[in-house]
């Protein structure tokens, strides 16, 4: 599968934000069943680059022999237990009833109220936790070990749509009904119903057929075009936003809409739900892998904030921003023969040629799988890292600059 994340992708959460604020200035559940949490942690781990994938082994405790998905319930295992009993209401949201909308500072908290509360806040909190320990500035009372496993466990519960459900109801879990003949109630219907009766109508109850299918369906089936959107994501609360949001509509739509206490849920129920149920497994693995390989993939930033700027990112910015002074005036020179309409013939694919010439000059160039990269590399390289974080940097204060002031007055700005 081909990388995710990526480089603008492993400048996100903030920092790239906080480059451009340099140039610019403008105005009660259960959870996933074992099987959903075990498909979401495969196809996550299967995603990972070797560096991330290198972290995670070590992370992980022996006995699973490097396997995550082993792993991916111990919350729910573990979640009654007194030393664990703070993790309880990290395993969903509840929104107000009908409003089918989630807004974080409303609605993420625990019930006393105790703000990021909520799988959106846990989301958040252990992919800080991990970034620190990457960036040898972690907190020593928190275990990476277990923050990694939450962090898997939450991405799961966050794309499990009943888990950002309705208050009153408990997201469902006090919908009483039936499940072809059994008992059961909404939220369980979407934890684990939906995908035994999948495993046993299409999978032979093997569950690693299925998550071969779900893998094809996003390689090159249904979902392949739409991945690269899925992965999206420069700021990691806007993501865990936009993905609890996701769940609450779906929730909506396809969990409640028309669904009533007491009665017997069957084959239509079940025929139209799979699709967003396996749907939402597949992004919750996915963005999984995104994280972790964003955060296991800023060896060159960090390294040169390491060895140069005293690890203050602010300096490194100053740095940035003298060296390409020049640049951000003949940039802005050349953009005021644009004008405000000519704005669609910005040459992207111009910037997208600088990146491969870049990639294959000094990127890919003798570099071979499984060897050692330092000193020559770093030095040879984080030239080019540090420009191109500039340009990326400037064409966007352009762009937006554009967008939101006529153009003379846009550059004026930018400048
Ligand atoms: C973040 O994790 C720490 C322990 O690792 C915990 O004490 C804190 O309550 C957590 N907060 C959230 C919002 O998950
Ligand atoms: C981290 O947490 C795991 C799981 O709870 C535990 O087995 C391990 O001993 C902990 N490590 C440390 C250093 O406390
Ligand atoms: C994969 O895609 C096919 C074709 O759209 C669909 O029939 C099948 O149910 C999908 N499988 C899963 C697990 O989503
Ligand atoms: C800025 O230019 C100086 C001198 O050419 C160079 O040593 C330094 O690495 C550059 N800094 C960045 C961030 O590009
Ligand atoms: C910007 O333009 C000036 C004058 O045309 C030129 O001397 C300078 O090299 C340019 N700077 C860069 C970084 O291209
Ligand atoms: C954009 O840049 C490419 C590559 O340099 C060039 O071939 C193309 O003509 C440019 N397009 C426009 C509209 O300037």
């Amino acid at each position: 599968m081909h990388r995710l994340g990526g480089f603008w992708g492993s400048l996100s959460f903030g920092f790239i934000l906080f480059l451009n604020a340099v140039f610019i200035t403008i105005p009660g559940a259960l959870s996933w069943s074992k099987e959903g949490h075990t498909m979401t942690c495969q196809i996550a781990q299967a995603l990972l680059e070797p560096q991330a994938s290198e972290a995670v082994s070590q992370l992980l405790p022996e006995y699973v022999e490097g396997d995550l998905s082993a792993l991916c319930v111990w919350p729910d295992q573990i979640r009654h237990w007194y030393k664990y009993r703070w993790t309880s209401p990290l395993h969903f949201i509840d929104t107000p009833d009908d409003s089918c909308s989630f807004t974080y500072s409303r609605d993420c908290h625990d019930q006393h109220g105790v703000k990021d509360m909520c799988v959106a806040g846990a989301v958040k909190n252990f992919t800080s936790q991990l970034l620190h320990y990457r960036e040898g500035t972690a907190d020593r009372r928190y275990n990476m070990t277990e923050a990694l496993l939450f962090l898997s466990h939450f991405m799961g519960d966050i794309h499990q749509p009943m888990h950002v459900g309705f208050t009153t109801d408990e997201g469902g879990n006090s919908i009483d009904l039936r499940w072809f003949r059994h008992k059961s109630n909404l939220h369980h219907v979407w934890d684990r119903e939906i995908i035994l009766t999948a495993l046993a109508d299409y999978y032979d109850k093997d569950v690693s057929l299925l998550l071969k299918d779900i893998e094809r369906n996003y390689t090159d089936g249904t979902w392949s075009d739409d991945v690269s959107s899925w992965q999206q994501c420069n700021d990691i609360s806007e993501c865990v936003n936009s993905w609890a949001k996701e769940s609450i509509q779906i929730a909506c739509k396809w969990g409640y809409n028309g669904v009533k206490s007491g009665e017997t849920l069957a084959d239509d129920y079940f025929n139209s739900r799979m699709p967003y149920v396996m749907k939402r497994i597949a992004q919750g693995g996915i963005r999984l892998a995104m994280i972790l390989n964003q955060v296991w993939d800023r060896e060159i930033i960090l390294t040169a904030l390491a060895d140069y700027y005293d690890k203050d990112v602010s300096l490194l910015l100053k740095d940035i921003e003298r060296n390409y002074t020049d640049v951000r005036f003949n940039i802005s020179l050349i953009l005021t023969f644009y004008t405000t309409n000519s704005f669609l013939r910005l040459n992207t694919t111009l910037w997208a040629k600088e990146s491969i010439q870049i990639a294959c000059k000094w990127g890919y160039n003798g570099v071979k799988s499984g060897e050692t990269l330092a000193d020559d590399y770093f030095n040879s390289r984080m030239p080019y890292v540090m420009k191109r974080i500039a340009q990326g940097g400037i064409r966007l204060a352009m762009i937006l600059n554009q967008v939101f002031g006529g153009s003379e007055e846009g550059f004026a700005t930018a400048t």
